[in-house]
């Protein structure tokens, strides 16, 4: 059966194609104005000084360490219930990724776990806003103070997110935003780095193009650097659809909630929490738990065989054969992480779902449940 129903899907209106195609008829294509305009667009939606735009979330991840000055010797505390790009951006500078457990609602890193994976080496905490909700700043921001670590910020899946009514992304020493197609708002490829620190913000400028600097020769290196630079026709993408983002945020949340309506009555399955004390949620995927003890391959298949995309979201990062090799057995305690990885399914979702798929995307959850083992 092919799938008739995506896990996700980008959302572009006429507006975004307008924009990318008046870009083609311009000579410039790479460090232009759509670079400048989309930057700038960035940081006020984030009311920060400076937005830096790159190639990827990865790439935003790897200079954000690097500007930092994080490597050889450096521990870096990181969840393992995220995507793989968080460690190996980690390992990639050199430093230690040093896994710490979640909360079992936000699916964030769990303040106190932070607390106790700290040594002598620990040089910052990368608190990700796992599926769109916020972590907890507020206990995060107050323990790097008191321990003289940086804090990054993952917002690459929660733009828009709010943790007492302050957007994330303005929380962290830097931030890091990503615009991969299954985001909420996209470039194709494409991320950014939020800092107010305009040393920081000529540093990531300087790293994402070869170590130049501004105004200097296209030969002159500062430093070694990357080809980490955003296209023109992605930033004049960007732009547009930055300039949607209140409705798709919206639109969003309006999907998820038809789900909750949907999917409440099932037994033993977990759904998503719809509001948060303090936090406002910016809707990446909709994830659910199964009823412990189901067979989640079974069920994938299960809806598979009606035309239905499903996701594991998140495989833990410590389970991955790419790093189950360097990580020292029972060095951790992530039950928590593990238990709830088992049970998580992604369901369809994105912008344009019609209700009339997100009905029988329920059915045949239902059904999957009742007849799985
Ligand atoms: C939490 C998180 N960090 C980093 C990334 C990496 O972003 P990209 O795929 O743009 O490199 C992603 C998603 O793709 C992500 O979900």
């Amino acid at each position: 059966m092919t799938i008739r129903i995506p896990l996700s899907a980008p959302d572009i209106t006429e507006a975004e194609i307008d924009a990318v195609t008046a870009v083609l008829r311009t000579p410039q294509l790479s460090l232009g104005p759509q670079l400048a305009a989309f930057e700038t667009a960035l940081a006020a939606y984030h009311s920060v000084d400076h937005a830096v735009a790159v190639s990827s979330g990865t790439a935003g991840l790897h200079l954000a360490l690097l500007t930092l000055g994080i490597g050889q010797g450096d521990e870096v505390i990181v969840p393992s219930f995220t995507f793989i790009a968080v460690a190996n951006t980690v390992l990639q500078v050199g430093a230690t990724p040093v896994f710490a457990e979640i909360d079992s609602v936000t699916l964030n890193l769990n303040p106190a776990a932070v607390e106790k994976a700290i040594t002598p080496r620990t040089r910052a905490i990368l608190a990700v806003h796992t599926f769109g909700i916020p972590a907890d700043m507020e206990a995060l921001q107050s323990i790097a103070r008191r321990h003289g670590l940086a804090l990054i910020e993952d917002a690459c899946e929660a733009i828009g997110a709010e943790f007492d009514h302050r957007r994330v992304g303005s929380f962290g020493n830097l931030a890091v935003l990503g615009f991969y197609p299954n985001k909420q708002i996209t470039t194709g490829e494409g991320g950014a780095v939020l800092s107010s620190d305009p040393a920081y913000a000529a540093r990531l400028r300087s790293l994402r193009n070869q170590g130049r600097l501004p105004n200097g020769d296209w030969l002159d290196h500062a430093e070694p650097g990357y080809n980490y630079r955003l296209s023109e026709m992605a930033c004049a993408l960007g732009r547009v659809q930055l300039s949607r983002i209140g409705e798709i945020l919206s639109i969003r949340q309006a999907a998820a909630q038809r789900y909750d309506a949907l999917l409440r009555d099932i037994p033993g399955l977990e759904l998503p929490p719809l509001t948060l004390p303090r936090r406002g949620i910016s809707w990446f995927v909709y994830v659910v738990r199964l009823p412990e003890g189901l067979r989640r391959d079974e069920v994938q298949a299960h809806l598979a065989g009606r035309g239905i995309a499903t996701g594991r979201y998140f495989a833990p990062i410590h389970q991955q054969p790419s790093w189950r090799a360097q990580i020292a057995s029972g060095a951790m305690d992530l039950a928590l992480t593990e238990s709830i990885a088992l049970r998580t399914l992604a369901l369809p979702f994105f912008n344009r779902i019609a209700a009339a798929r997100q009905q029988e995307v329920a059915e045949a959850l239902r059904d999957a449940i009742l007849t799985a083992t």
